[in-house]
């Protein structure tokens, strides 16, 4: 392998596009050499903001691209395994976009084939482990400084979508705790050293966007689990919020409770519209967690030099799958 990490991006949606820019032009060590959509403006738009990049339909095609190093899947999460596992045989190093696959078996899947390349790294990008408030807040757990964790509160809000895109979407993404409160889910498994969970109660509705029912998603959900050792944790996530995007989360200790990105009025009481913000927003998920992006792909790219090792592993990866599959059946069932 040449010193430098040659990438090729598969996926020129809402965040491939952020992802090709960002190894295009600020990741030291590594240079986007290939981007890869079976959609033809995306490819054209990959030939012209991305200094002329080799362009390719598929993966498939990606994978012939000559001095290849490293995939970058930021594809429909119900492709992620076997993209997975096509490019860990093709020899290549992967990054593949959260959640790694929509249920335990085909998590399992692609880590037996990244058991069988050792040599190469695959990463999941799980990037709020990079966010640097978040990454303190760890740091402050580890040294003890909230004492036992009691409970944990987790929000994450996506802006309220009248153009339908998460309609479009959400048929291969798994459905809201698949693909959005799986970050939560990672970060507190994060929080708590991955200790298991016992328990699992979820309710959801879908007021405003009723056409999720087509794939049986919500748009608005809460769950609760307890986890081994008496931590409970909530998880409330929407697509309907009139703020714009927020991720926040509340630790509370035994001897101290942390706030994570909550932004805190001046007085105890807002009252929140579309056009009428009266709390500022943290724009979208690319603007809130941007240095996270830009470390995470610090971080894989690093591994690939040195050989790894990974910051964060398949198996917590696959455990977050299983915990939001877990919320999913809670659903489902009532
Ligand atoms: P999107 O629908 O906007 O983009 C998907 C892209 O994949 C499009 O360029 C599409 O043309 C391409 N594609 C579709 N089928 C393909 C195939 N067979 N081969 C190659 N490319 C194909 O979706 P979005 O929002 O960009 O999400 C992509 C992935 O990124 C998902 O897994 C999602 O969970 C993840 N994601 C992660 C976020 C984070 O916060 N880390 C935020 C948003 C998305």
């Amino acid at each position: 392998m040449s010193d430098t990490v040659r990438i090729g991006v598969v996926g020129l949606g809402r965040l491939g596009r952020r992802h090709a820019e960002n190894l295009a032009r600020r990741i030291a060590g590594a240079t986007l050499v290939a981007a890869a959509s079976p959609v033809a403006e995306e490819r054209a738009w990959a030939e012209r903001a991305l200094n002329g990049v080799a362009t390719y339909a598929g993966l498939t095609e990606l994978l012939r691209h000559p001095d290849l190093d490293a995939v970058w899947l930021v594809t429909p999460t119900s492709l992620h395994a076997d993209q997975v596992i096509e490019a860990v045989e093709a020899g290549k190093h992967v990054f593949c976009e959260k959640p790694l696959a929509l249920d335990p078996a085909d998590c399992d899947r692609a880590i037996a084939a990244a058991a069988g390349r050792p040599e190469q790294i695959v990463m999941v990008g799980f990037m709020r482990r990079f966010d640097p408030a978040y990454a303190e807040a760890k740091r402050l757990i580890d040294e003890g400084a909230l004492g036992d964790i009691v409970a944990i509160r987790c929000v994450s809000e996506d802006p309220i979508d009248p153009d339908g895109f998460f309609v479009r979407f959400a048929p291969t993404s798994g459905g809201v705790f698949l693909d959005c409160c799986i970050h939560d889910i990672d970060l507190v498994r994060w929080m708590l050293d991955g200790v298991g969970f016992s328990a699992v109660a979820a309710v959801g509705s879908r007021i405003v966007t009723p056409a999720l029912a087509d794939c049986g998603d919500v748009d608005t959900a809460s769950a609760c689990v307890a986890f081994a050792g008496g931590t409970i944790a909530d998880f409330y996530v929407t697509r309907t919020s009139h703020r714009g995007y927020e991720a926040a989360m509340t630790i509370v200790g035994s001897k101290a409770t942390l706030e994570v990105g909550r932004a805190i009025p001046k007085l105890p009481l807002t009252l929140e519209q579309a056009g009428r913000r009266s709390v500022a927003g943290q724009g979208d998920f690319f603007e809130r967690f941007g240095e996270a992006f830009l470390l995470e792909a610090r971080a894989f790219v690093a591994a690939v030099r040195n050989g790894g090792p990974t910051p964060l592993g398949l198996g917590d990866a696959r455990e977050a799958t299983r915990l939001a599959c877990a919320m999913r059946a809670a659903l489902k069932v009532g």
